[in-house]
């Protein structure tokens, strides 16, 4: 998918180029995800904004606050006509596959197929755009690191692992111990919920030297921003082209952006997100 990947990149580019007070993050960072995963899956142009505005819904979440609209239900509900749509008519995407795989006879269910439709959009959209966009803050911060990078675009994969590191866009998950473990001394009876707290993991000095310092030159980088085991991200081939690509472009055409005021985090539970970078680009 690079070319296709490469192309969005450059089209979003040539506007962000001409636009007067553009957002990193809103302009740049959360469209590319969502044009990417969208012609993935089949989700048509025009009902893109409306999916992201729903997976924007859901990463700031507040458990105390009602919605007026529920998100998830505005998801289920969509993905539930669009695959009406390919039951009667094929097109060439991922909704269309899901539809004719076949494991030992069985095809998926309904339930199996709207909930991985779920998975992609949610797990694929504000995961790669908030490494994009933190990335981005990364190195509007560190010139030094910015200039390496444009000078030697060999770097640039080495420096998305640091940026999946050190700001990682998903920061915990939680699990249910299916049995009994101790780990640092502490016990974990089977049954408990537990947070598996990746962006700790990630700063833990025992794993990793002076992990507060941004170092795109980290090697090796054992990070767990992308999980771990069997559920390791699926998405991580994809994720890490975007990211690279992102970066690559955006250091080829606007390599002195200038953050135009100090980006403010987000309230959520388990993202790492900015509430937008706005930004000053410079051809
Ligand atoms: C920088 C971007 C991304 C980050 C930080 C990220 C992070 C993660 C993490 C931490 C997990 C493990 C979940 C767990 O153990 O409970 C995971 C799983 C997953 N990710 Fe990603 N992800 C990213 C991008 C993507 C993309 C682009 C896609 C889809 C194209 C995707 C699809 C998935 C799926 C389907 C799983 C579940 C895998 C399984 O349970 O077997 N992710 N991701």
């Amino acid at each position: 998918m690079e070319p296709r990947v490469r192309e969005f990149t450059a089209a979003l580019l040539d506007d962000l180029l001409t636009c007067e007070g553009c957002d990193l993050l809103h302009d740049f960072a959360a469209q590319l995800p969502s044009l990417v995963i969208g012609e993935l899956i089949g989700i048509p142009p025009a009902r893109r904004e409306a999916f992201l505005a729903w997976t924007s819904a859901l990463i700031s979440a507040n458990p105390h606050k009602s919605w007026d609209q529920n998100p998830f239900e505005s998801i289920y509900a969509e993905f539930a006509t669009l695959l009406d749509e390919r039951r009667s008519k094929r097109e060439a995407d991922l909704m269309s596959a899901l539809l004719d795989a076949e494991l030992d006879g069985q095809r998926l269910s309904q339930e199996e197929l709207l909930g991985f439709c779920f998975l992609l959009v949610v797990g694929g959209n504000d995961t790669t755009t908030n490494l994009i966009a933190n990335g981005l803050v990364l190195l509007a911060r560190h010139p030094d690191a910015r200039a390496a990078l444009r000078d030697d675009e060999a770097l640039i994969p080495g420096a998305v692992e640091e940026m999946l590191r050190i700001e990682a866009p998903t920061q915990a998950l939680p699990r249910i111990a299916t049995r009994a473990f101790e780990m640092h001394g502490h016990t974990i009876e089977a049954g408990d919920e537990v947070s598996l707290v990746w962006a700790a993991a990630n700063h833990d000095e025992r794993r990793f030297a002076e992990p507060e310092r941004f170092d795109v030159r980290r090697s090796p980088n054992p990070h767990l921003a992308l999980g771990h085991g069997v559920h390791f991200c699926m998405g991580a081939h994809l994720a890490r082209l975007e990211g690279r690509v992102a970066i690559e472009e955006i250091l080829r055409r606007a390599p002195d952006y200038e953050l135009a005021e100090e980006p403010v985090w987000l309230p959520s539970a388990w993202a790492r997100a900015y509430r937008g970078v706005p930004a000053q680009l410079l051809p």
